[in-house]
């Protein structure tokens, strides 16, 4: 027994030793999405249970299962939202935002109490984007563009894309029709999961896990002909425009995505290397979406990507996660003029991280604390430098001697590293 308290099960601290490597991400993410002219937008993290279930689906695996639904101590229904896509169209609708096209983003955690896993958490982070207003596949295709360039900006590669329509409302429903008699007709080979959703909600046993079903499944009609004329051009357009951008992606008539406000176009983008959690982003349009939560008819497209599994693909070995430098102070003069020489620092290097120790303690304990902090450089000062105007330089990581520079000196070479890596 122990009343050691802990976190959440599935729910995980970022330490200050993981967090460059989220901002590094963060960071990326941000402009790229702000070279598309993307807009940022936060919402709050707790929504109206009933924004979850008219926008998801009552018959999904996130409301019947997953969410995080409470009532609080004013008796009112709420959630932790489980993504942001119906928050975002709640607001654009609630802040009259739909007179024009928005193109918006958004970052932050998201909440589902799935079964935790390598990959699958119960608090997750997901750097989400929105486009309201917008029909074509032109957006479509931006969407897509952008997640591609973001791709390569991260230096990830070995991501594949996989593409499907849903068509429109009747023709998802004639759609289903087919597919409940081809499924109705193997019921005997369906899981109860399967046999359960053959009622509720049949294109969601096409995504099925089980291999038991996979040859059913594999077997079953394809929802791409069962488009009609607009559907279909709408895809055939996307596809010919992702053609031209130079993206390569493939059609899987089987991806239907587990959230029921799509229509037409879905994606998702996925690796092999995570094993079985390896879509690190997915998105597709939902037309009926905004006027469903009573907003005025907006068409509507957008993604979400998960960055803790977009993290554990991407090779952060060269980001920095400690200071530029980190100052040492030795003697009663060091010590007293070292805070103001950081602070000087600071002011004269824009963007420099420094480290100043606190807490006094010989050379070698200082220095000890300089080289864990992660830093590229140790600033020396000793009584003798103070005199001098001057700073000792050391070279904590790879090559270099330590050399004695004059202050400005240091801080003109600082600068023009900042300047590089700006
Ligand atoms: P989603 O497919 O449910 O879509 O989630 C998008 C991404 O979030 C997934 O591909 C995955 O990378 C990440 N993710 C989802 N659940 C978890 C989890 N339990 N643990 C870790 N990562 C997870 C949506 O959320 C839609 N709102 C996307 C969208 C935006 N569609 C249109 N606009």
């Amino acid at each position: 027994m122990s009343d050691r308290l802990q976190a959440i099960r599935g729910m995980h601290d970022v330490l200050p030793e993981r967090s460059p490597l989220w901002q590094h991400l963060e960071d990326h993410a941000r402009s790229v999405l702000e070279a598309y002219g993307y807009r940022e937008m936060r919402t709050p993290l707790v929504e109206p249970v009933e924004l979850f279930k008219r926008s998801i689906g009552e018959v999904t695996d996130i409301v019947e299962k997953e969410m995080y639904a409470f009532e609080d101590r004013g008796g009112d229904r709420l959630a932790l939202r489980p993504e942001g896509t119906a928050s975002c169209v709640r607001a654009a609708i609630e802040h009259g935002l739909l007179d024009q096209p928005q193109r918006i983003w958004y970052r932050g955690p998201m909440f589902r109490r799935e079964r935790p896993q390598r990959g699958r958490y119960r608090q997750f982070h997901q750097i989400g984007v929105e486009v309201l207003g917008l029909a074509g596949p032109d957006v479509d295709i931006e969407v897509i563009s952008m997640t591609r360039r973001l791709w390569r900006v991260l230096g990830l590669d070995g991501l594949r894309l996989e593409l499907n329509s849903l068509g429109d409302a009747g023709e998802r429903a004639r759609y289903r029709a087919a597919l409940v008699e081809h499924l109705a007709a193997h019921a005997d080979r369906l899981d109860d999961d399967g046999r359960r959703r053959l009622t509720t909600n049949p294109l969601r046993v096409l995504d099925s896990k089980n291999p038991d079903l996979a040859e059913v499944i594999q077997t079953a009609p394809s929802l791409l002909d069962h488009l009609g004329t607009e559907s279909r051009a709408h895809f055939d357009d996307l596809c010919a425009g992702l053609d031209a951008a130079g993206i390569t992606y493939s059609i899987n008539p089987r991806l239907v995505r587990g959230l029921d406000y799509y229509n037409r176009t879905v994606f998702e983008w996925i690796t092999d290397a995570l094993g079985a959690q390896g879509t690190v982003c997915a998105g597709g349009r939902y037309d009926g979406l905004v006027s469903q939560l009573g907003g005025r008819d907006t068409p509507a497209v957008g993604f979400a990507m998960g960055i803790e599994r977009l993290l554990d693909l991407i090779d952060t070995s060269g980001v920095d996660t400690g200071p530029d430098a980190y100052l040492v102070a030795l003697g009663e003069a060091a010590q007293g003029a070292a805070l103001g020489i950081a602070e000087r620092l600071r002011d004269e290097v824009p963007g420099l991280s420094l480290l100043a120790h606190c807490g006094g303690g010989s050379f070698k304990s200082q220095f000890k604390k300089a080289d864990k902090s992660g830093a590229r450089l140790a600033l020396i000062l000793a009584d003798d430098e103070v005199a001098a105007g001057t700073i000792g330089v050391k070279p904590l990581r790879g090559q270099g001697e330590q050399r004695t520079l004059a202050l400005d000196a240091l801080i003109a070479e600082l600068r023009d590293t900042r300047g590089r890596m700006a």
